[in-house]
């Protein structure tokens, strides 16, 4: 070290935010929580799952369709493997792709009605690698205030003016839009088919008609709609009745309904030749392992061959919502179909309520500020096509009962 020169520290432990973590480890024991956070599950995790050796119900994943170890899907998963091996060693543009690639990129814009689309191998990076591939400085990002982190890190990378509006207020979004328009080259509105946290969405038909008076792109994230929303679980497009041909870029993930890993976009040829010559995520990443994608197809074929799947989960999502409403519970303005919060405002009544379910034999995940705003903490409840009403009742009345007692 030089005389006199500034000394940097270079520990991480000096980061603030190992600091925060420190702190929530103090606090959480002192309050008499456990540690909420990475739990070892012993099992698959569908309709029940395992910890700590104990059997509990589970409402914690978001196997929507219930295709998670279904027969079908394992024999697709394990054929691949056997044929292509657990990786495809590099990125798709060198090493080049699988058969399975393709369909699966086809089976999706089927589904959309679009020209072609492109599988990303994460879908927080498919948003992220979409965002900042068309977006620049001279460029705007708006979105839903309540929006996924995926395209709040795109809009960092792509360097652009990022806004949001409040949560499913298209009001908000069109005064921003009717002062701010002409002071940007590109625009693009970002909203999701059904939010995650809250379980409600858009007015598709008023989102479109905006983005197409103030000469805008629309990106809608189908995370949880695909599979979930729509008479046959095509999404928010189907669920609204709209042509989705009017929504620019439909983007995705397969983690949920369609029980592998890794995002999806389909939209317009050129906008695909763009993202597979440009998306980082894609050009610079390695290609989905053609096990996970055979699986992630499979699942489709599932989901289309029998929608009774999707019939289910609505009926147990709207089953859920009315028992929750008619027991007093807050759920906000969720829609009622795959996911459904309890919210309870404070952290500690989320975390004493998360824990005591557990003790009650009923898993579910607490969510607290980032995740969602402050005081608005909640247990997020995810529905599933083979839960059946007794569990739900189940479920609702042991909250109700543990809340009086809290
Ligand atoms: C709304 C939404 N978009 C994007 C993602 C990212 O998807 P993945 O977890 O598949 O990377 C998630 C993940 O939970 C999500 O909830």
């Amino acid at each position: 070290m030089r005389p006199g020169a500034v000394q940097h520290d270079t520990s991480f432990e000096s980061l603030p935010a190992y600091q925060e973590i420190l702190m929530d480890r103090r606090i959480g024991p002192a309050l008499g929580f456990t540690n909420p956070y990475y739990r070892l599950h012993e099992a698959r995790a569908g309709v029940t799952t395992t910890i700590d050796g104990r059997e509990l119900l589970n409402f914690a994943s978001y196997d929507y369709l219930a295709l998670n170890g279904h027969p079908e899907v394992i024999a697709a998963h394990r054929e691949a493997a056997d044929r292509y091996g657990t990786s495809v060693s590099a990125s798709r543009i060198t090493a080049g792709e699988r058969l399975v690639h393709r369909d699966l990129e086809a089976a999706l814009a089927e589904l959309y009605q679009a020209d072609d689309g492109a599988l990303f191998v994460s879908g927080h990076a498919t948003a992220a690698s979409i965002i900042e591939t068309i977006l620049g400085p001279k460029d705007l990002l708006i979105h839903d205030s309540l929006i996924h982190n995926c395209v709040v890190v795109g809009a960092k990378g792509a360097r652009c003016q990022r806004k949001s509006f409040r949560h499913n207020d298209l009001d908000d979004l069109e005064s921003y839009l009717t002062l701010t328009r002409h002071l940007f080259d590109r625009v693009l509105i970002v909203s999701e088919g059904l939010f995650s946290m809250d379980g409600d969405g858009p007015d598709l038909f008023r989102l479109v008609e905006i983005k197409e008076r103030f000469q805008a792109w629309l990106m809608m994230d189908e995370a949880h709609a695909l599979g979930v929303i729509g008479a046959t679980g095509k999404g928010i497009a189907e669920h609204a009745g709209l042509d989705p041909q009017r929504v620019d870029i439909w983007f995705g993930t397969l983690s949920k309904a369609l029980v592998g890993c890794g995002g999806y976009v389909c939209g317009c040829q050129a906008l695909i030749d763009i993202l597979k010559a440009r998306a980082p995520g894609l050009v610079y990443s390695v290609g989905m392992p053609a096990p996970v994608a055979a699986a992630s197809l499979k699942a489709l074929e599932i989901m289309r061959r029998e929608p009774q799947r999707v019939a289910v989960l609505q009926a147990n999502g709207a089953h859920f919502a009315a028992g929750a409403r008619a027991r007093g519970l807050d759920i906000g303005t969720s829609w009622g179909f795959g996911v459904t919060p309890v919210i309870l405002g404070t952290d500690i009544r989320t975390f004493r309520l998360a824990q005591d379910l557990e003790q009650h034999g009923v898993y579910v995940f607490p969510v607290i500020a980032p995740g969602v705003p402050q005081g608005s903490s909640r247990v997020r409840f995810f529905l599933s096509a083979a839960h059946d009403t007794a569990q739900i009742d189940a479920a609702l009345d042991a909250v109700v009962t543990l809340l009086d007692r809290q």
